[in-house]
Formats: structure tokens, sequence, C-alpha cells
């Protein structure tokens, strides 16, 4: 299974294939130091299934599981007036719920991460500290965690793989925050 994700990740790194929006592959990224910080985390194709395989359980939570990240950062005086002085906390669930639904695509290409490094630089303008930050991922995964292990249709197996991917692809998302 280890030769097998290095030959994916061989794939993945040729240039003939990269950018192949119909090769089914959810992987598509030429920075070369991004795609050996995937492998360093074990984020590849299979944690990408997992999280296709549960999106549809996932997708009809989204609105909770953003109401439920909101009410955690406006407990936080600091937090609460960072969101209050600039967009509101309304347009702000609009986004997020727009950013975590693209998440279930699980597709991570080039204009992906450009996108999330677009966002962070969003939050660097407001002035978020880092800590805040990076801990608040921590609460969405908690929301998904908690999303998916609810849910009593769930299959234990197939949630505990989508709530790791989570968590790697998160992982992936405050490397570009920091950076
Ligand atoms: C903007 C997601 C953490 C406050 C945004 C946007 C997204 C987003 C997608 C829209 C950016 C754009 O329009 O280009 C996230 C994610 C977070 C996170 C995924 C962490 C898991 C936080 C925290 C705060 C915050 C902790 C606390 C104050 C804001 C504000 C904006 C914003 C005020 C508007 C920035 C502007 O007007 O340019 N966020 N956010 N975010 N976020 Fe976050």
């Amino acid at each position: 299974s280890a030769d097998r994700a290095s030959a994916r990740s061989e794939r993945v790194g040729d240039p003939e294939r990269r950018g192949d929006r119909d090769g089914g592959e959810g992987i598509r990224i030429a920075d070369e130091t991004v795609r050996m910080r995937l492998q360093l985390i074990g984020l590849g194709e299979a944690d990408l299934a997992a999280v296709r395989a549960a999106a549809p359980r996932i997708r009809p939570k989204l609105p909770a599981i953003v109401e439920a990240f909101y009410d955690r950062l406006l407990a936080v005086p600091e937090l609460r007036r960072i969101i209050e002085t600039h967009r509101g906390v309304d347009a702000l669930k609009r986004t997020l719920h727009r950013h975590l639904e693209e998440m279930l695509a699980g597709v991570i290409d080039d204009a992906y991460l450009a996108r999330r490094q677009a966002i962070a630089q969003a939050h660097v303008r407001i002035g978020l500290p880092s800590p805040w930050y990076l801990a608040s991922f921590q609460v969405l995964l908690s929301e998904i965690q908690a999303a998916l292990a609810g849910d009593p249709a769930r299959e234990a197996a197939e949630a505990d793989r989508a709530t790791l991917a989570f968590a790697k692809l998160f992982n992936l998302e405050m490397q570009l925050v920091i950076e």
C-alpha cells in the first residue's frame, strides 16, 4: 500500500495528468513542496474519497455546523469584536458555508490552494491573531465529527475515515494560513 501510495503521487506529479479534470483523482497540485507535505500527513486519494462518500450526510448539516461555529466564536469577546466591526455574522455564515461545501467535492487543486491562501490573507487584513485562527479549525473539526457521529444511519468506520480526512484537510489549510 505504501508502494501504491507513492505510485499514485508520481502520477499526480506527472505533468500530463496535472489538470486532468476527468481522471477521477482529487489531488492535482503543481507545487512539489505542497505535494510533499500532503504525503507527510498522509493526505491522499483515499481521504478525498472518504470525504466524497460522507458528503451526502454532512451537506444537510452544514447550516447547523456553521451556526455552532459562530456561536463558539462570538462567545470570545476579542473575536466578537473583530466579527462585528467587519462583515457581520450573517455574511460570514454564508461564506463559511460555501467554503465547507467546496471541501465536500473532495478535490484539491491549484485553484483550491489559491482560494484558501486568499482567505488566509483576508484574515491577516482583519488582524485576526494566528492562535485564534488555528484554534477555530478545531471547532470546525469537532462539529463535523459530532455531525457524523450523531447520524443514526452512519457506518462507524466510514464516519471515522471521513473525520480523519477532514482533520488532514484542515491541517493543510492551517499550513497555508501560517505560511
Ligand atoms: C472572512 C472562513 C476563522 C472572521 C472569511 C471568509 C471565509 C472564512 C471563507 C471569506 C473570505 C473572502 O471573502 O475572501 C474561515 C475559516 C476559518 C475562519 C475556514 C477557520 C476555521 C475566522 C475567525 C474569525 C473570522 C476565527 C474571528 C474573528 C472573519 C472576518 C471575515 C472573514 C471578519 C471578513 C473579512 C473581510 O471582510 O475581508 N472567513 N474563517 N474568521 N472571517 Fe473567517
